[in-house]
This record gives structure tokens, sequence and C-alpha cells, in this order.
């Protein structure tokens, strides 16, 4: 794993962004694995500013999405479809037809989670898979359990996730308990990930996860098997882990 740390939240999104405008460019019709959340947005503002500046173009682009809420459409503003188009998709010349995220609204969930793992293997696999961490060390939504999923699946959010995540809802009960999700081997196999951690309440989960064993009850802890993984952290996430001797790159 290859660590860079940045002074704060906007330094972190830059190198982000960064590392993602260079897979673009080396692979304009990349597959990119993209992730929500409140971490990734300062990295999806710096893309746009690239594009608008005319330094990079996504016309080539495909994209994944990690996971969806069950039961929201597409239309609710709390949606992961939602989130990409007002976050990034709507502001760059990505092909629309070219992104995906998983259906939540879909009748047949399993069928659905069935049909998210094909897609991904017709693209051809992930490029570039975009993470942030859940303060349980969920990825995705692959929640702390007693053994790893491995394809996409529906999972129960657990309490700690849904009162995390209801800062975005108007109450707790709004928040949906049950999503759609990529498992653990459709993020495995993607060619390389870059995970995003920021702020100090993420210090003592990012240690625990890529200091401490591999297990299941620590989701994200399985990325140290993978061969090609950069984390990018500002300061605040990244103290606990550097002062067990984690190595930083320049
Ligand atoms: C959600 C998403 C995750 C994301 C996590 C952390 O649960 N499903 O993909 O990593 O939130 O969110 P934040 O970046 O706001 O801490």
């Amino acid at each position: 794993m290859r660590i860079y740390q940045s002074e704060d939240y906007q330094g972190m999104s830059r190198r982000a962004a960064s590392i993602i405008a260079a897979q673009i460019i080396n692979k304009p019709d990349c597959v990119l694995g993209l992730a929500t959340g409140s971490t990734p947005i300062g990295a999806y503002q710096q893309l746009i500013e690239m594009y608008k500046a005319g330094d990079l173009s996504f016309a080539e682009v495909k994209s994944v999405n990690l996971d969806e809420y069950k039961g929201l459409s597409p239309k609710n503003d709390q949606s992961y479809r939602y989130f990409m188009q007002h976050n990034l998709f709507d502001h760059v010349n990505i092909n629309v037809a070219n992104t995906n995220v998983p259906q939540g609204e879909a009748a047949d969930a399993d069928a659905e989670c069935a049909r998210y793992d094909r897609l991904i293997d017709d693209l051809g696999g992930v490029d570039l898979q975009l993470l942030g961490m859940g303060l349980n060390g969920h990825i995705g939504f692959n929640e702390p359990c007693a053994s790893f999923a491995t394809g996409t699946h529906v999972v129960d959010l657990t309490e700690s996730t849904i009162a995390a995540n209801s800062r975005f809802f108007s109450s707790m009960n709004d928040v949906p308990r049950q999503a759609l999700t990529m498992g653990n081997k459709n993020i495995m196999d993607a060619k390389q990930i870059l995970i995003m951690v920021s702020g100090e309440a993420k210090a003592d989960i990012v240690c625990k996860a890529f200091s401490g064993p591999v297990c299941p009850e620590v989701p994200a802890s399985i990325l140290q098997l993978h061969k090609n993984v950069i984390l990018v952290g500002d300061r605040a996430a990244l103290c606990k882990l550097l002062e067990t001797g984690a190595a930083l790159c320049k």
C-alpha cells in the first residue's frame, strides 16, 4: 500500500483528483469505480475544474458506482444516483449512458445484484476503484460481519451506519435500512484502488484497518491483501496509523 499524506481536506482532494485524472489520461476509455459519501466530494470538484479548464475529458470514461440505498428512486435527493449526477456527472462531459449505479428500486433486488456483477464483467472490470471508509470500517456498504461477502448483494445497514448517514436525511427514520452494494470480491478485483480518508473521527478506524489483522469485522482491512492500493489522507485521519510506523510516500 502506498500512503500519501496531505495537510488538510483540500490537499487530500487535490491529490486524489490527480490520481484519477492520471488514470483517465493514461486510458481515456477506462472504467472508474466511483464512491459517494462526503469524503470524495472535494476530489470530484477538482475533476470538474480540470474538465472546465480543458485539461481532462470524460468522453469515453465508463463508471460503476459501489452502492445504492434499497428502495430509493434515482430522483430522490438522497439516492446515490442523484448524488453522482449532482456532484460530478452533470458538470463534465461523461456520457450518462456509460454511468452505472445499482438500481435501488428494482423489484427483484437479488436479480439486480446479479445483473450488476455481469455488467462489471462485461465492462472488462474496474481499472480504478475509489473508496471512502465508514466510521466502522465499511467500504461501499460492506458492513462489519462474520465473513467477507463476495459479489454485489443486499445488505442490512448497521445501526451505527444508519446513525452516521442520518445527517443527510431529515430524520433517522428516513434512512433506508438496506442497500445494494458491490461485495469485497468486486472491490478486490479492481486493478487499482484509491481510498480517501479525512478527519480526526476516522483516525482510529484507519489505524485498525491498515495496521491490524485482516478480518471481516473491519471490512476495509481486506485492502491489505490487494497489491495496488493507494491511501490518501489528511494529517488528522492518518496520525494514528503513522504512529505504528507505517511509511509515507513523498
Ligand atoms: C456511505 C457510503 C460509503 C462511504 C461512507 C463514508 O456509507 N456507502 O461508500 O465511504 O458513507 O462516508 P463519509 O465519506 O461521509 O464519511
